[in-house]
């Protein structure tokens, strides 16, 4: 039967303790990892979320009673125990920080019962992670995930310690929202008493920060809950949390500066790292020339070579054909791996075409200096050693080519880049290669919409030198916006804002907005442009991300405490789901048969 703590209280987490502390009488709380009972003397390893204690229950230091019920003790029980830290009079744990030592009993109370859990709670659990998630609780038990949980905590704190002392202002910036369209699908809140009018959850405070500019607040942060209707992969939630800033009478160099010192006291002070200032920048035109990417992993080369020029009148139609439709052909050297079975160089051509690449043409350098190659036979010599001197070939080295859109070629080879540097273990775990990508193109084309879009966001401001740009060739004009990436994930991103009123203008003109369309989905903020705005800028991180990354895990569900599945759903607590038919009558909704 479950007892009261009553009299008790706790002295310390379990994993607190060390040799200092022998001698010492202690009273610890915890769950039991397991008991075992070896005749006369059970050994319980009692958990926290420090770590493992050892405890020891004789009969002849904790009565008779107090011996029966530690013999009863079975995993995940709560119990309380009162007792003195001793050496280990046993072997040594070197796998436990207490290892060294344990807590002889003298008290012991059972404060919970628990059933047989439907998995063991361990580091690095075998179990499926749909029956992880359904008993969260249980898992969020488990080491490796209340190390993260933690740190999570820790980077939150930081932060908050950080942005304040350099004069940024926490405020928070409300969750039911007006709906603003640009960027992903809103979740909507249908109002009760406006019926038929909804509610939109934030898809980042973008709007609200900026009129807080306009309201004087020059340095404003806030750890935000963003909510995005899109869909899922991994390393993306429907509901995350930004690092969410913005600075007033600032320029691009202010934003960056503030955050390079930022990620360098967390990267610090959580894993020990000391990055290197400043961080390196490339433009998002040599970032996808060279890498195929807006995020490159720069912790490896094999980057993209540009083989157009060569190739332009060969006789491979494959490539000449890619070109006369105002194509590219381009390629990446796979140092090493010019014996690659054809079998795997099979399953790279069908990689790839997952990409959208129609096929994938390859050449390997055998040690002799002659060449075995899907399309030499339509070459010459010459254009041969002129592509493996442009891709800088080396025997013994396999050299991969795409032809096609350049958005096609970029996105195939930045993928299979990847891919292969995965396969060959070049993206290093320990090692942080940080990188800022800048002057993005400030619009996008859309297929879908058939118009352009805004990259980053409408309120971005382009590059000064290119605004004479902006209506005649606005494809051609760069963004004041940057992303901050590391080992090829996009940690955060922002830009300098849009003060000027007629610029503004023209950028909704460009995007398709009607001066009366603008005035409704955007109306507030303009307003507040009017009456007196500063030049401002921002940036948001994903912190989820940032997380993942310290935590050196490729799920975000790993950081999140209770997060959805690719189907946005929670495993847990069965949200999202039907509702009572009175709840809906009070929203005026009527369900339609689907
Ligand atoms: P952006 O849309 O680039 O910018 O978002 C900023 C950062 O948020 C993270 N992120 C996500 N993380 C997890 N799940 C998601 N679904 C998800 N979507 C985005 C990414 C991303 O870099 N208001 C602007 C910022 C600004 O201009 O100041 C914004 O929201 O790490
Ligand atoms: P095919 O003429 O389709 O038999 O292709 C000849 C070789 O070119 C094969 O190795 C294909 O994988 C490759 N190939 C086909 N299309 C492309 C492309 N768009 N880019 C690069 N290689 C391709």
């Amino acid at each position: 039967m479950a007892e009261s703590m009553k009299g008790l209280k706790r002295t310390c987490r379990c994993a607190e303790l060390s040799e200092a502390n022998i001698g010492q009488t202690v009273t610890v709380m915890g769950w039991v990892q397991k008991n075992r009972n070896k005749g006369g003397i059970c050994f319980v390893d009692l958990r926290d979320r420090s770590g493992i204690l050892q405890i020891i229950f004789e009969e002849e230091k904790i009565g008779a009673e107090g011996f029966e019920k530690a013999g009863a003790l079975r995993s995940e029980f709560v119990i309380a125990v009162v007792g003195t830290v001793c050496k280990r009079a046993g072997a040594v744990n070197d796998s436990l920080a207490t290892g060294t030592i344990e807590v002889v009993a003298t008290e012991l109370r059972m404060l919970s019962e628990s059933q047989t859990p439907p998995f063991p709670v361990e580091e690095d659990s075998k179990t499926k992670e749909e029956i992880r998630l359904k008993y969260r609780f249980l898992d969020l038990r488990r080491p490796d995930l209340q190390k993260i949980i933690m740190m999570r905590s820790n980077i939150a704190t930081l932060t908050r310690q950080f942005l304040s002392e350099e004069g940024f202002i926490e405020i928070e910036t409300p969750i039911l929202q007006k709906s603003t369209p640009e960027g992903a699908r809103d979740y909507l809140v249908p109002s009760r008493i406006h019926q038929g009018s909804f509610y939109a959850l934030p898809q980042s405070p973008q709007l609200c920060k900026q009129l807080l500019m306009c309201s004087g607040y020059d340095r404003y942060f806030q750890l935000a809950k963003c909510f995005r209707d899109e869909d899922l992969r991994a390393d993306r939630q429907p509901e995350f949390t930004q690092i969410d800033m913005e600075l007033s009478f600032v320029d691009i160099d202010d934003v960056i500066d503030v955050n390079e010192r930022l990620l360098y006291k967390l990267f610090k002070e959580i894993l020990g790292i000391e990055i290197e200032l400043p961080i390196q920048r490339m433009t998002w035109q040599e970032a996808m020339d060279r890498f195929g990417s807006d995020k490159p992993d720069i912790r490896f080369g094999m980057e993209l070579k540009d083989i157009s020029d060569i190739v332009k009148s060969c006789g491979f139609g494959v490539f000449t054909g890619a070109l006369e439709n105002g194509g590219t052909v381009r390629g990446i050297n796979a140092a090493g791996q010019g014996a690659m079975p054809r079998k795997k160089i099979d399953a790279l051509v069908d990689f790839v075409k997952g990409y959208g690449a129609k096929g994938l043409a390859w050449l390997s350098i055998n040690e002799d200096g002659s060449f075995k190659s899907s399309f030499s036979k339509f070459m010459t010599e010459d254009e041969l050693s002129a592509i493996v001197e442009r891709l800088e070939g080396k025997p013994g080295d396999l050299l991969l080519f795409a032809a096609d859109s350049t958005k096609i070629v970029l996105s195939v080879l930045g993928a299979l880049r990847l891919q292969i540097a995965d396969e060959l273990g070049l993206r290093r775990p320990d090692e942080y290669k940080f990188l800022w990508i800048t002057e993005f193109p400030l619009f996008e084309w859309s297929d879908e919409q058939n118009r352009l879009l805004a990259m980053h966001h409408p309120f971005t401001m382009m590059m000064e030198e290119d605004i004479e740009l902006l209506e005649s060739a606005p494809e051609k004009v760069r963004a004041k916006a940057y992303d901050i990436t590391l080992n090829g994930v996009e940690l955060g991103g922002g830009s300098v804002r849009i003060h000027q009123d007629d610029i503004q203008k023209k950028m909704f003109n460009i995007l398709g907005f009607t001066d009366e369309k603008a005035e409704e989905q955007f109306g507030f903020l303009l307003n507040a442009f009017r009456y007196g705005v500063p030049p401002h800028a921002g940036l948001a991180y994903g912190l989820d991300r940032i997380v993942m990354l310290m935590a050196k895990t490729d799920n975000i569900r790993d950081v999140i405490a209770f997060p959805k599945i690719k189907d946005a759903s929670c495993l847990l607590t069965g949200a999202p789901d039907i509702v009572e038919d009175v709840q809906l009558e009070e929203l005026g909704i009527a369900l339609r048969e689907v």
